[in-house]
């Protein structure tokens, strides 16, 4: 069976408050649709772990710092409804931009530090984006726990902080990158390359790979990149937006794995922005 779609914040309510009111663990699992095994990794994380599951889908416009990436990015409802079929989730929670950003709504949540670099430096606003939304879906579902992908690892660490901060009573879980049998991490944005670029965007994980192998012995970040660089050029990445360890714990750089540590990487591969990033 189709599982309940809303998209009236008063029916969602209604649905949420006896849950709540019986003591019933509640898991959301936001997303943006265009669900693939990444997401539902996450759905099933949710299902194991709480009595209740919402999954949120919601084309966040506050996210996108680019309007033709807000254009284009994909939307399939039809499909991620009947995808989401197996896992007999509670009601799928899709409010259009009126429901989320009503006439008047004014106010931001923007957490510092976290977001000066990564994602945060390449995309501005970005992250203040993911953290009003987040957080109105928290309040908005009543969720007990939240799962996230560590495929968007600063994102998870915005929304743990966020949460922290601002006593929201929800437990954010990190959940690991599911990836296509030749590395790829999976994504919605996969959809939008050609079947030529398809090909060659494995060449970021493995490349990826190969740097963090070298750190793992004791390599300094400054030795790895110019061959790195060359590899994704020779891939048919255009721009690397960065290419940077981190450690795993507040995000500082790195020149060499001495704490636990993160490599983090975004390029541009024939239009589409990709992200990944793995342990070292
Ligand atoms: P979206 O890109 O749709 O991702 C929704 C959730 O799925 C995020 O927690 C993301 O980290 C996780 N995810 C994506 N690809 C994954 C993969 N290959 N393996 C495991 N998890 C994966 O991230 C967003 O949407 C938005 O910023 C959102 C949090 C919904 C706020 O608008």
């Amino acid at each position: 069976m189709i599982d309940p779609i809303i998209r009236d914040r008063a029916a969602l309510r209604a649905m949420v408050t006896p849950w709540k009111r019986a003591g019933e663990t509640i898991g959301v699992v936001p997303t943006m649709g265009a669900l693939h095994d990444g997401h539902l990794s996450l759905v099933a994380a949710a299902k194991a772990a709480c009595d209740r599951v919402i999954v949120t889908i919601f084309v966040n416009p506050k996210q996108f710092n680019n309007a033709q990436d807000l254009a284009n990015y994909p939307r399939t409802e039809e499909a991620d409804a009947r995808k989401l079929e197996r896992f007999d989730v509670d009601a799928i929670w899709v409010p259009d931009g009126d429901q989320m950003y009503p006439e008047g709504f004014a106010t931001t949540v923007s957490i510092s530090g976290l977001t000066d670099c990564l994602c945060g430096a390449t995309r501005p606003g970005h992250f203040d984006g993911v953290a009003t939304v987040v957080s109105k879906l928290f309040l908005q579902t009543g969720a007990d726990k939240a799962f996230f992908g560590e495929k968007d690892f600063q994102q998870l660490q915005v929304v743990t902080r966020m949460a922290a901060d601002l006593d929201i009573p929800v437990e954010v879980v990190g959940c690991p990158t599911i990836r296509e049998e030749d590395g790829l991490a999976m994504s919605s944005r996969n959809l939008l390359l050609s079947d030529r670029a398809r090909v060659y965007a494995p060449v970021l994980n493995a490349v990826m790979e190969n740097v963090a192998a070298a750190l793992r012995e004791g390599a300094a970040m400054a030795d790895l990149l110019p061959d790195a660089m060359k590899r994704l050029e020779r891939a048919g990445f255009t721009d690397v937006d960065y290419l940077e360890l981190r450690a795993t714990d507040g995000l500082a750089l790195l020149e060499r794995a001495e704490v636990p540590a993160r490599l983090f990487a975004a390029a541009w591969l024939a239009g589409v922005r990709l992200i990944d990033n793995i342990a070292v």
